[in-house]
């Protein structure tokens, strides 16, 4: 494993590849077991796997947690290396740039921006975070050049906006998303589950379990029972959404038959967590 720290210092890595192929893992660090996953299958299906680590400014706004998101390089290489000695045979660059500078040059001023899809859904209260999510996803496919790039799908919306920024700006980039991971209680594994205390952690699991009830709702007694599931379960907790949608394209269902998919964010303590089950 190869660890680089400043875009000058990767790009000389990225043109000792030439044309290789490159499996592409894009990350705010911290890793879990659900990053672990999209990286065993970049090694599998790819000579070169490049990951990123880069807590990006853009996606967070001004009272959110930017500052405390937990920054754990060491560890993070750590468990790269270890990876990486099961796949002797394979290469990894990991790309985590030192400062926002290396991935924002001084007076950086685009911004990518998806449209619709960012309105709904996590964008009604983080109205920028999207904009950040593209513009940072679309500069660092830009300087990696992959050929396909992993994500999970725990953050089901953001794999649609970056799905929709490919396609529109027809990016040469072949796009895989990952089943979520979860604990053995089955919260969805997240960075942000370090910031629950015990009690929080139980109590996150109103989160999946609901998602879970009226997934089954759907499917035994149809949508307007879930519906009604939902009401009930929205007046419980403090929710940010609890929604059931059409996973093309995340607009509401007609009927049940379509391919539909249940999404909650749920704020627990001070954290806000995100999941969803696809029907
Ligand atoms: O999902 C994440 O970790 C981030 O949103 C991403 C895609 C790495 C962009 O910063």
């Amino acid at each position: 494993m190869e660890l680089t720290r400043t875009l000058s210092e990767f790009s000389i890595q990225r043109k000792l590849l030439k044309a290789q192929e490159i499996g592409f893992v894009p990350t705010m660090g911290n890793l879990h077991a659900g990053h672990l996953s999209l990286i065993e299958k970049s090694l599998k299906f790819n000579q070169v796997t490049i990951i990123s680590i880069f807590v990006n400014p853009k996606q967070f706004s001004a009272h959110e947690d930017l500052d405390k998101y937990p920054r754990t390089l060491e560890g993070d290489c750590k468990q790269i290396k270890e990876l990486n000695e099961s796949h002797p045979t394979k290469t990894i660059i990991v790309f985590a740039p030192e400062s926002s500078m290396e991935i924002y040059p001084e007076n950086f001023d685009t911004k990518i921006s998806v449209g619709k899809i960012t309105k709904i859904l996590c964008g009604k209260s983080r109205p920028a975070h999207f904009d950040g999510v593209a513009t940072v996803v679309h500069q660092l496919f830009q300087i990696v050049k992959p050929k396909t790039a992993y994500f999970g799908l725990k953050d089901y919306q953001q794999f649609k906006v970056i799905s929709k920024m490919v396609q529109d700006l027809r990016m040469p980039i072949e796009l895989e998303a990952l089943p979520i991971k979860r604990n053995n209680e089955g919260l969805a594994l997240s960075s942000r589950n370090k910031f629950l205390s015990k009690e929080d952690a139980q109590n996150a699991l109103f989160l999946s379990k609901t998602i879970n009830e009226v997934t089954a709702m759907i499917k035994t007694n149809g949508l307007p029972a879930a519906y009604d599931l939902i009401n009930k379960k929205l007046n419980e907790r403090e929710w940010d959404y609890l929604e059931i949608l059409q996973q093309d394209n995340l607009s509401p269902p007609q009927h049940e038959q379509e391919k539909l998919i249940v999404l909650g964010a749920l704020k627990v303590g001070s954290t806000r967590l995100i999941d969803n089950t696809l029907v």
